[in-house]
């Protein structure tokens, strides 16, 4: 014969597991996963580009369908991880300002921002990879802000031993 004196606690131990379950729910709503493209495009990028990514009006560049954004990605790590100041075209308008270095994300977090920005905001690009990230950051060693006109030829991830052979 079966035995069915836990029968009574069955239904309260459910709705406990279902109440917990709608509460990690909700939090997770709220706000991007910790740690993922969208949480370090928001908090490092999202001042400046905007949450939508159409920028501001001659100051801050869109990221949205940009030649910059989907093109090469030795360029686009330089300039997230060096920064960047000087003249530059985006879709047809001019901007002549100072984008902040990124050099202190990892180079997994600057992996996750890039690949998140390549694909979204009607972008379709390949992922960037924390490998990529990490063969630029060795071959540029401890580098300052890239003017505008050095950093729009600056394409190409460097080979695993490049960085052996630069002096
Ligand atoms: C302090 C404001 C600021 C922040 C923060 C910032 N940017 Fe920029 N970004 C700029 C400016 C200004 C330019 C254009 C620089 C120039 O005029 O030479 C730019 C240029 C760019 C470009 C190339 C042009 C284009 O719009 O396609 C990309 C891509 C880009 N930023 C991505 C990012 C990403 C990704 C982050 C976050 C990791 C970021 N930016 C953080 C201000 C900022």
């Amino acid at each position: 014969m079966k035995d069915f004196s836990n029968r009574a606690t069955g239904p309260g131990i459910v709705l406990m597991v279902m109440l917990m379950a709608g509460s990690i729910a909700i939090g997770c709503t709220s706000a991007p996963a910790p740690g993922s493209g969208a949480e370090i495009y928001t908090r490092y990028c999202a001042t400046c580009h905007q949450g939508d990514g159409n920028g501001i009006e001659n100051a801050f560049p869109p990221i949205r369908e940009t030649e910059w954004a989907n093109g090469d990605k030795g360029r686009l790590i330089r300039l997230v991880l060096y920064g960047m100041q000087g003249p530059i075209e985006v879709k047809g308008q001019s901007y002549n300002n100072v984008m902040t270095p990124h050099g202190f994300l990892t180079d997994e977090q600057v992996a996750a921002v890039l690949t998140y920005v390549r694909t979204n905001f009607g972008n379709d690009s390949d992922a960037v990879l924390a490998d990529e990230v990490a063969r630029v950051r060795a071959a540029e060693g401890d580098r300052g802000l890239y003017r505008s006109e050095r950093l729009t030829n600056r394409i190409g991830i460097p080979q695993p031993d490049s960085s052996a052979t630069t002096p």
